[in-house]
């Protein structure tokens, strides 16, 4: 079993299903309300260690409700934790406009403890990090922290995979030390200035991205599948009607950390990651929509 350390954010989420977004001053009616637990990085865990991956998250909570969920929902995934107290935060809270007809989504997060996770944080993990197989952060959590977190994992040669999620501007060097980053479309565009609707133009962006230092760009896109840079499209699977996309990204990183930490080919471990996806978007909800590895390796077989 591989080892993959993951840095990241929980927060809860309160996700509304409704006809479309509120415009501003004004107020409608939801069809539905459900609270449940969140948060990339966490979400990411969660994912890994359904499927069997020895999982360890650096992250921070407050002394609070959501703090407990976290710790319940990681203890019934089997992700171990890493994790400090700030005891005047408070756990953080993501809100999730879900569309009621397609399953999209619109997140406003305010990540409360989590953004004080620190550099030093990541020193205190260093022999953590280092004793790991893989190395995965996101952007929920302040982006100098990922950077250590991604540089002390790379000094002691291990594989790393940023998910630039939610896009932000980065620094060069942060790229030069992924060997993998993960963003979809709009994240994609929003680093690179390119747009990426198609196989054609996720190219583009992917050798924008590579000339900026990262070795393997992989570019998710939804139901089209993922673009692997020095590879090409690998296709989306069907798992059945999409009841939420919220958490499909999680979903796919936290499958393809594990499936690298098992020495998979970046090429199966894309797979595994989409495999893992298609099935997570058949449900509602981000941690609980994460599929066990049966039913992955079923899909995988159709
Ligand atoms: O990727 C989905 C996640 O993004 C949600 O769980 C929400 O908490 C935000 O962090």
């Amino acid at each position: 079993m591989g080892k993959v350390v993951i840095l990241g954010v929980f927060v809860a989420d309160t996700a509304y299903r409704a006809a479309r977004m509120p415009k501003m001053g004004e107020t409608i009616l939801g069809n539905t309300f459900a609270l449940g637990p969140g948060g990339k990085g966490s979400n990411q865990a969660v994912a890994a260690g359904k499927l069997g991956g020895d999982v360890t998250i650096i992250s921070r909570l407050g002394e609070d409700d959501f703090g407990q969920m976290a710790l319940q929902t990681w203890k019934a995934a089997d992700v171990k934790g890493a994790i400090k107290y700030s005891p005047d935060a408070y756990t953080g809270a993501a809100f999730i406009f879900i569309d009621d007809k397609t399953g999209d989504n619109a997140i406003i997060i305010s990540p409360g403890a989590a953004a004080d996770i620190s550099v030093e944080d990541i020193r205190e993990n260093a022999d953590l990090i280092a004793a790991a197989d893989v190395f995965l952060t996101q952007l929920e959590q302040p982006i100098d922290v990922a950077h250590e977190g991604l540089i002390t994992a790379k000094r002691n040669g291990k594989i790393t995979i940023l998910n630039p999620a939610p896009a932000a501007e980065l620094p060069k060097e942060v790229f030069e030390v992924c060997d993998y980053i993960t963003p979809n479309e709009t994240e994609a565009e929003a680093i690179t200035g390119l747009p990426v609707r198609n196989e054609i133009e996720a190219e583009t962006a992917a050798q924008s991205l590579a000339a900026l230092g990262v070795k393997t760009p992989i570019i998710t896109m939804g139901e089209q599948g993922a673009f692997l840079f020095g590879y090409g499209m690998v296709r989306a699977y069907n798992a059945g009607s999409v009841v939420e996309t919220t958490g499909a990204g999680d979903a796919f990183n936290g499958a393809f950390a594990v499936a690298l930490s098992e020495g998979k080919s970046a090429v199966d471990a894309v797979r595994f990651g989409c495999a893992t996806a298609a099935i997570s978007v058949t449900r509602p909800g981000t941690a609980p929509s994460m599929p066990t590895r049966d039913e992955v390796e079923q899909l995988l077989r159709a």
